[in-house]
């Protein structure tokens, strides 16, 4: 059966759907162009209004291909399954399946009896109370991207309740995964030759403080991963900066593989808009972890996500906001107006701010990160860096191959080599060029 995967949203997703394709393929399905699959899969967000719709307009395109294949079918799974759930089956009669994040486990099976014609439709909608393990990632047969990159799920959910925020509504409640779990699927991956992990979740920090029994703390556990031989680079993502334990803080100055760099979502800078968001810290708090971590690791590079437009920001909170991105000096941030979800507390907070309002915000907030990028990375000129490939480059241009990777803190780099083969492999660079989202190297050490 060839099948074909559409993702939108956050990492979660991507991994989710990378699972998936590995599930079915061991299956014996196989991954197909969207022209050419039987069955379609659509993982879905619906963080915000736009993806949501986008998963609609999305159905729409492949209803076309139930005409030209009668065995067509399609499964949509994530956020927007989560919430929506079987009206999908009524709007689109093509849909035979709708899976929840925590359904996910058992969809390579419902999709094997769906195509074998043993089920009409199935959904997998219902939260479970421990973290549902999945069949394996990897075994010693799995081909790895060439690029040893992985993904590592350490929980599921939510339990936090931020005013805006739809997540803990479609992902259920926190669930923390076995830390043995999470440290064996770690050990396979890097037997297998991944040298970058990177644990997910959707608040790693809180990790173990739920009612899954798990009595071992994020900071332990990312002391156990960091252990493990051949990780030469370790991620998570993401943080609460409610949670951060200052063993956290601690780790960026004593694992030499814990990555320098964290995103930790500010969402704004007033304490007024903080509070009336439930987000449970002010920014004298924000602005001391910012302060310890650059004491732990001074080229920590720190990145964030911002809400413009909450009901009831003024003016005033705004520039608090414009102020605070510009004392922490956040080297890129996702800004985005606020839109109201469905079922979410702060659809009946007023007052709401005027639509135009918002768009101006959110331009002129982005101004701001813009010139403050571009001063970052500037900054970065003349100095060393260690590029692990990820491929060619989009443009080539010159002599040699040019090559994509990312540094430790996870900036894009360019460089130039003659060799033909490099991806997967961390090559040490010196910056000589900023440009307006990343940077370009020349290659140091070996005459390559
Ligand atoms: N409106 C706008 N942005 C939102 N986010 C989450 N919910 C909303 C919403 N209702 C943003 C937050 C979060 C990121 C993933 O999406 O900034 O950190
Ligand atoms: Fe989107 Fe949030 Fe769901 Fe991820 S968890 S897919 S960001 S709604």
């Amino acid at each position: 059966m060839k099948f074909h995967i559409i993702t939108f949203g956050c990492q979660m997703n991507v991994h989710d759907s990378q699972w998936l394709a590995r599930a079915l393929e061991a299956r014996g399905w196989e991954e197909a162009a969207e022209d050419e699959a039987t069955v379609y899969i659509l993982n879905t967000c619906s963080v915000r209004d736009k993806p949501e719709q986008k998963v609609y307009s999305e159905l729409g395109r492949i209803a076309r291909h139930a005409k030209r294949d009668s065995r067509m079918f399609a499964a949509v799974g994530g956020c927007v399954a989560q919430q929506v759930g079987p009206e999908f089956f009524n709007r689109f009669p093509f849909v035979r399946l709708v899976f929840g994040t925590d359904g996910i486990a058992n969809t390579p099976n419902a999709l094997e009896r769906l195509a074998e014609g043993a089920e009409d439709r199935v959904k997998l909608l219902d939260f479970m109370d421990i973290y549902p393990e999945r069949d394996a990632a990897v075994d010693e047969s799995t081909t790895l991207p060439e690029t040893r990159q992985a993904f590592v799920n350490i929980m599921q959910g939510c339990d936090n309740f931020c005013a805006y925020c739809i997540v803990p509504y479609t992902r259920g409640r926190q669930k923390s995964r076995h830390p043995d779990a999470v440290v064996e699927e770690c050990r396979a991956l890097a037997a297998n030759g991944v040298r970058e992990l990177t644990l997910l979740g959707q608040n790693v920090n809180s990790f173990g403080m739920d009612s899954g029994g798990v009595d071992v703390s994020f900071a332990e556990l990312l002391r156990r991963v960091a252990a493990i031989e051949g990780i030469d680079r370790l991620r998570f993502t993401t943080s609460h900066p409610k949670d951060i334990a200052d063993e956290v803080i601690e780790a960026f100055g004593e694992l030499d593989n814990l990555c320098p760099s964290l995103h930790l979502p500010m969402q704004a800078g007033s304490d007024a808009v903080l509070k009336a968001m439930r987000r449970k810290y002010d920014m004298e708090r924000y602005l001391d972890i910012v302060d310890r971590l650059r004491q732990a690791r001074p080229d920590i590079c720190l990145t964030t996500d911002l809400i413009v437009g909450f009901p009831g920001e003024t003016e005033q909170d705004f520039e608090r906001t414009l102020e605070m991105v510009e004392r922490v000096g956040f080297e890129s941030s996702f800004s985005f107006k606020y839109s109201d979800r469905p079922g979410t507390a702060s659809v009946n907070m007023e007052p709401k701010v005027d639509p135009t309002e918002a768009q101006s915000r959110l331009e002129r907030l982005q101004e701001l990160q813009n010139a403050i990028t571009k001063q970052s990375l500037k900054k970065l000129v003349g100095l060393p860096a260690e590029v692990l490939v990820e491929g060619r480059s989009r443009k080539q241009e010159g002599d040699g191959v040019s090559w994509r990777g990312r540094d430790a803190a996870g900036r894009v780099v360019n460089f130039t080599s003659r060799r033909e083969s490099l991806t997967g492999r961390i090559v040490p660079v010196r910056i000589v060029e900023a440009k307006k989202h990343s940077l370009t190297g020349e290659r140091t050490g070996e005459p390559w």
